[in-house]
């Protein structure tokens, strides 16, 4: 059995993760500050949904900055393992406050980092982002792409943190696998994110706005997210980085589709420019992490939308939509 700390845990990937490695007998530890970048209510709920039966995670409630608690927790807890999520993310909000994203994203690794390697840790997982691939034309995108042009805070600190990952590995021979994630979704996500507001556009009769009729997405299901991270802290691989996508190049009127189709209610789409910060097209090549991580993603955006709306129908909106509660 591994002892693994799994740093903003009562997040959306952070609590499916935690979850897979109880189910299978790992001893898990989480840290999470719960803190209000989105409805903290959704985070204690989700939370409680999924550690309320028998399987459950010591909760460390907590913020990574916070050098003297991180100390403590990794003397104390001798952990083997740690997959390190806490961060801030989204694009928008990043430009909006871009000092609290360097803050948790950049000085929290420096904190998580540094208490690991005075403490034996085996192996890091790292959260990326497909993000740090700026606004490129050419795809799908590789491991080896420069990503010196990042066009957001965000994707800046999350590129800082695999310079960080690669300087930790270099100093300390501690085992990082950086995993660029691409647009992760499905059941308990968060409420920011695109498919949140268009699937209460079309449940409101709302028009629903479309950044780009072009624009596409890698969207990535969660289950599929989770198979990657379990399969990168089960196989260290020295200092390395996995693109974690779909590896399917959706075009938002196809998730539109999808949606309508799940909600059996037309969407009244109004398209606006991107706007600064968010990139136009993403697609992961996925080949390094197959052949390194066997990551084999299985789920097409049709399904996965279908598991999302059935969820958001009988968890979100009696939670946080009441008022639409009648038009199901
Ligand atoms: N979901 C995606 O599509 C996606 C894509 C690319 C990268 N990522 C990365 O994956 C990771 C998890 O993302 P998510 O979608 O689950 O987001 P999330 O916001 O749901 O989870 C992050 C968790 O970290 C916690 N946290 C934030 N700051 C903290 C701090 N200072 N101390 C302790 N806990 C803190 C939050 O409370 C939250 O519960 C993040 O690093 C994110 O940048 C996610």
């Amino acid at each position: 059995m591994s002892k693994i700390l799994v740093t903003g845990g009562a997040g959306f990937i952070g609590a499916h993760v935690a979850t897979k490695l109880l189910e299978r007998g790992d001893d898990v530890v989480i840290i999470d500050d719960f803190n209000d970048r989105y409805d903290p209510r959704l985070k204690h709920l989700r939370f409680e949904h999924f550690f309320s039966g028998s399987l459950k995670p010591k909760l460390v409630t907590g913020d990574i900055r916070d050098n003297d608690l991180i100390t403590k927790l990794f003397d104390q807890e001798k952990f083997n393992h740690v997959i390190h999520l806490a961060a801030w993310a989204a694009v928008q909000t990043s430009i909006d406050n871009p000092y609290i994203y360097t803050s948790v994203n950049v000085d929290g690794t420096v904190n998580v980092f540094e208490a690991a390697r005075h403490n034996d840790v085996k192996n890091i997982v790292f959260a990326s982002s497909s993000s740090v691939y700026g606004g490129r034309d050419k795809v799908p995108f590789q491991e080896k792409d420069d990503v010196s042009r990042p066009i957001s805070p965000y994707a800046a600190t999350k590129a800082a943190g695999e310079i960080m990952c690669a300087t930790w590995y270099n100093l300390y021979q501690i085992p990082i696998s950086a995993l660029r994630f691409f647009t992760v979704y499905g059941p308990w996500g968060r409420p920011e994110m695109a498919i949140f507001k268009f699937s209460e556009a079309i449940l409101r009769g709302q028009p629903l706005l479309m950044r780009g009729h072009q624009t596409m997405r890698d969207f990535t299901f969660i289950d599929d997210c989770v198979q990657g991270v379990i399969s990168a802290l089960d196989h260290p691989h020295q200092f390395s980085i996995f693109n974690l996508g779909e590896s399917d190049a959706v075009p938002l009127p196809r998730l539109i589709s999808a949606l309508e189709h799940s909600f059996n209610k037309p969407a009244l789409i109004q398209e606006v420019p991107l706007p600064p910060g968010d990139v136009p097209r993403t697609l992961a090549d996925i080949s390094l992490a197959q052949a390194m991580l066997s990551y084999q993603p299985v789920t097409k955006i049709e399904d996965g939308i279908a598991k999302f709306t059935q969820w958001y129908k009988e968890w979100y909106i009696p939670n946080f939509l009441p008022d639409l509660t009648n038009s199901l």
